[in-house]
């Protein structure tokens, strides 16, 4: 993967409150991408400094593969967004992902110093919007993906990528937690393999432990949907407290969100409380259950070193590999 200078097609997806500076770290030390959610720092020094010391990081790497990138929700609940970008900018981050909403400024501020953008898509439509804003490529977020999963097959959606955009580089997310599915997406036409929930099972995340054992313990029938995080469907791990607060908004809230005059400010209000939320569930000795996860919990038996997950990764896919070449080849 030279345009992004990694040594294996793998990203560490962002993760709300999950991603932090070792994990990043230890990505770029594992020859992938590692990428979090701006929004993980909210101190405008806080995100300075984890990008200055990221871009330390590299320079000392003597152009050793490994790289990162930031993911900016480009929605306008987002307030945080042009404060965001600007440091972003300033600090010459090198790949953005961007997600929920219209890339055409993030776009324009990356390509000003030769930065990459991937935008997060779930469907052709929108793909070709950020194509015409000149996209570097596309997150392919498909159904079973952790967080706001996407409503269409994953293959189906990456081989349609690749037919109507063929020039374009496709990360595939969704339900990618061992290496014979990150070879399935390759084989369909994905550049690389773009995975959130098996890395919240690391040695490395500052969150809780009984959560990252959750993860663990899971099975993809205990992921629900819940529109009452962020006002979009997202996947959550089935707890008592998940159930309790209920995962559908009800007709009052459904009618704020939809009404001209509100919707605005009833979105940011919906997204500051999800935020909270999420926020407290992830500090020690919370007892509200409020994890997000996607189905891909289903093949995370272990928790483990990130460039042990990566290593891992690649040999079931080349056993995967060499399987099918002993069977068909
Ligand atoms: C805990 C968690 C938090 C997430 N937070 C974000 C986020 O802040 N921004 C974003 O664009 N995607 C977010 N996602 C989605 C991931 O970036 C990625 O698309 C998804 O995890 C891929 O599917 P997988 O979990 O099946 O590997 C999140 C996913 C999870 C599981």
């Amino acid at each position: 993967m030279k345009e992004l200078n990694l040594k294996y097609p793998v990203v560490m997806a962002p993760m709300f409150l999950v991603t932090n500076e070792s994990m990043l770290r230890q990505s770029i030390e594992a020859g992938i991408l590692g990428c979090f959610p701006s929004l993980n720092y909210r101190k405008d020094e806080e995100l300075k400094n984890v990008l200055s010391s990221l871009n330390s990081h590299i320079a000392g790497r003597n152009g050793q593969p490994g790289n990162y990138g930031v993911n900016l929700i480009v929605q306008r609940s987002n307030i945080f967004f042009e404060k965001h970008l600007q440091i972003c900018v300033d600090q010459k981050v090198p790949v953005y992902i961007t997600s929920l909403g219209n890339p055409k400024v993030t776009i324009e501020a990356a390509h000003s110093y030769g930065a990459k953008v991937y935008c997060d898509v779930t469907n052709i439509a929108h793909a070709k919007k950020c194509y015409d804003y000149n996209c570097d490529g596309f997150v392919a977020v498909g159904q079973g993906a952790g967080g706001h999963a996407g409503p269409n097959p994953l293959m189906l959606l990456i081989a349609s990528l690749k037919k109507n955009f063929p020039d374009k580089m496709v990360l595939a997310a969704g339900g990618i937690s061992h290496g014979s599915s990150l070879l399935s997406v390759l084989a369909a036409g994905a550049d690389a393999g773009y995975i959130g929930t098996r890395f919240i099972a690391c040695t490395e995340a500052s969150i809780t432990e009984e959560y990252k054992d959750e993860v663990v313990r899971a099975h993809m029938d205990n992921i629900v949907m819940t529109d009452r995080i962020s006002g979009t469907p997202c996947t959550i791990i089935n707890t008592p407290y998940a159930m309790k607060i209920g995962l559908h908004q009800n007709r009052f809230e459904r009618y704020l969100g939809r009404n001209p005059r509100t919707k605005k400010y009833f979105k940011m209000l919906v997204a500051k409380r999800g935020m909270n939320w999420l926020e407290d569930a992830v500090k020690p000795g919370n007892y509200h259950k409020l994890w997000c996860a996607g189905q891909s919990v289903e093949m995370i038996d272990e928790i483990k070193p990130i460039r042990t997950i990566v290593t891992d990764l690649m040999l079931e896919c080349n056993d995967a590999y060499e399987k099918l070449k002993m069977n068909y080849g």
